[in-house]
């Protein structure tokens, strides 16, 4: 995920077991992020690697997941011993991985220590190559540990390039003595242009020397490097998309946009080649979590059945953020990473439009220092009409989908999107671009079932009229209410996609089979 971002942790850990738990006979899913909430979170990923793994269990599957030890998480196990440690070759000798065991929930988690996570301070730093090596040392350091405790999983689950070693790994050379080169690899991709370019040298370290290289795997025509372009073969995420089985995207349209030069991040070919195996599963929230009738957080708990009760979250917002409380005036809100990936730079000509029409403004945003800078000047330039925080705060963010009317995401791109979901299950309409999961989650208020508002250029303009028509509708209290309860009523679980994903478990768990068949019957 983005280089740059920062960490944000807590540390709600329930160490419970289900009575007469057993994991015999379940499909054994090793599940390699990194982020998870409520531990370690930067942006959606967290989300999912904080829900998806419950859920999975709860559709009777045994999941176990892994996480770097991040500089944040140190303090959970301070003066404890680890329950396991292994030796981890390396070019300069071997190094130590410390395994320390916990659940998060009722899924067992490891959390992975070693001398190049100690040596981090950060969880992502500004380029790609600063974190290959910890990343690789923790991707292997987990498969390892899995063999070393007679767990072999069925399936290895990596997610986006920090943990796709673990996939590239897998298929190597340094693992043919491994169980665990018998396991299927899925492979999914939550933001296809963080790449992990240039982790030759982590690769190299750790006895992975990337394709091609004198050392390395072959890239002949009929080896699974055959489509990764040259450029990109010291990228973790194209060897990973090489290496797995199957590969998920986090939205059905997003599976379909990364087969084009224009969402491809160069690897369309590579991804084009692999389209059999390539499917898109949306993302679920955990509804649990984002509840807006049992979230404390707010001024005032509501539901569809109560949702008067909202004004008040409205109102709680306004005060918060020292803005105007009279007349009826729409207030937007924005709760978002600042990266050029959510468009926030062209909304801003846009959002003065908004603002000339009377419309307030909330964001709590961080990232790129001009664009902080640009918010807080807008801020500035209209006080008691926009109130800005720059920083991470999720009770802040939970206040807002709670009390803003719209929340406005007018993403270049958006592999899946959760704040769009969350904001629907808060009643706050979204407004949004069409691409990827926004696409697939929000309906335009013109057609029937609408749920938001959508347009389709990346545009001030586009965007400029897309909130404009939302004024309009403001002005209609009863279609306002329509649009609102509906997105309220939507399903957002992670029920069907958990099915979905075991599918392609199964799937790929055959692909394996099938293909380690080929192989004894060529040797
Ligand atoms: P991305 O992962 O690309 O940032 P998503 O919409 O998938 O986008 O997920 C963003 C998640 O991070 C949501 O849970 C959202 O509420 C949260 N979030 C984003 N920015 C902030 C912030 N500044 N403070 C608190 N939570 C934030
Ligand atoms: C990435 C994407 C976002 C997605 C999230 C979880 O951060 O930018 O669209 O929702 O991953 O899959």
């Amino acid at each position: 995920m983005s280089q740059g971002r920062r960490p944000q942790t807590t540390s709600r850990l329930a160490p419970r077991r289900r009575p007469g738990e057993s994991a015999t006979a379940r499909l054994r899913v090793l599940f390699l992020i990194n982020e998870a909430e409520p531990l370690v979170k930067v942006g959606g990923l967290a989300d999912v690697g904080g829900s998806l793994p419950a859920a999975l269990r709860e559709i009777g599957l045994d999941v176990r997941l892994a996480l770097p030890l991040h500089p944040t998480l140190r303090p959970l196990v301070k003066g404890e011993r680890p329950s396991a440690a292994l030796p981890i070759s390396g070019a300069r000798g071997p190094q130590t991985a410390s395994i320390y065991t916990r659940r998060l929930g009722r899924v067992p988690l490891w959390l992975i220590d070693g001398p190049p996570l100690r040596e981090a301070d950060h969880i992502y730093h500004t380029r790609p190559e600063e974190d290959a090596g910890k990343l690789v040392f923790a991707s292997i350091a987990a498969l390892r540990h899995a063999a070393h405790c007679g767990w072999v999983p069925q399936v290895v689950h990596a997610h986006d390039w920090h943990t796709a070693a673990a996939l590239h790994w897998m298929r190597s050379e340094a693992s043919s003595v491994s169980p665990l080169s018998a396991s299927a690899g899925v492979l999914t991709i939550h933001n296809l242009p963080y790449l992990g370019q240039n982790a030759g040298a982590a690769l190299r370290e750790y006895g992975l020397p990337p394709p091609g290289e004198p050392d390395g795997p072959a890239i002949g025509p009929d080896t699974p490097y055959a489509y990764v372009p040259e450029w990109a073969r010291d990228a973790l995420l194209a060897l990973g998309i090489a290496s797995a089985e199957r590969i998920v995207a986090v939205s059905p349209t997003y599976a379909r946009e990364i087969l084009t030069p224009e969402y491809g991040s160069g690897l369309h070919g590579l991804l084009q080649a692999r389209a059999d195996g390539l499917t898109g599963i949306l993302n679920g929230l955990d509804v649990r979590l984002w509840d807006p009738s049992r979230d404390s957080r707010l001024a005032a708990r509501f539901d569809a059945t109560r949702i008067d009760r909202r004004a008040r979250n409205t109102a709680a917002l306004r005060v918060g953020f020292g803005l105007d409380g009279h007349g009826e005036r729409p207030l937007a809100g924005i709760v978002s990473r600042l990266d050029r990936q959510k468009g926030l730079d062209y909304a801003l000509p846009a959002l003065e439009g908004w603002l000339a029409a009377e419309g307030q403004l909330v964001v709590l945003a961080a990232g790129d220092p001009e664009l902080q800078r640009a918010y807080v000047e807008l801020g500035e330039r209209h006080p008691g009409q926009v109130g800005v925080r720059i920083g991470y705060d999720p009770e802040l963010a939970a206040r807002i989908y709670a009390g803003a009317h719209l929340l406005v995401m007018p993403s270049r791109y958006e592999p899946c999107g959760l704040s769009q979901m969350i904001a629907m299950r808060y009643g706050c309409l979204p407004l949004v671009r069409s691409a990827g999961g926004l696409k697939d989650t929000v309906r335009d208020a013109e057609r029937p079932g609408g749920t938001g508002f959508v347009f389709d250029a990346a545009t001030p303009e586009a965007l400029a009229q897309a909130l404009a028509r939302a004024m309009s509708l403001f002005a209609q209290p009863r279609r306002w209410r329509l649009l609102q309860l509906r997105g309220m009523k939507k399903e957002f679980g992670w029920a069907n996609s958990a099915r979905r994903y075991k599918q392609v478990y199964q799937q790929a768990v055959r692909a394996r089979a099938r293909s380690a068949r080929l192989t004894q019957e060529a040797r």
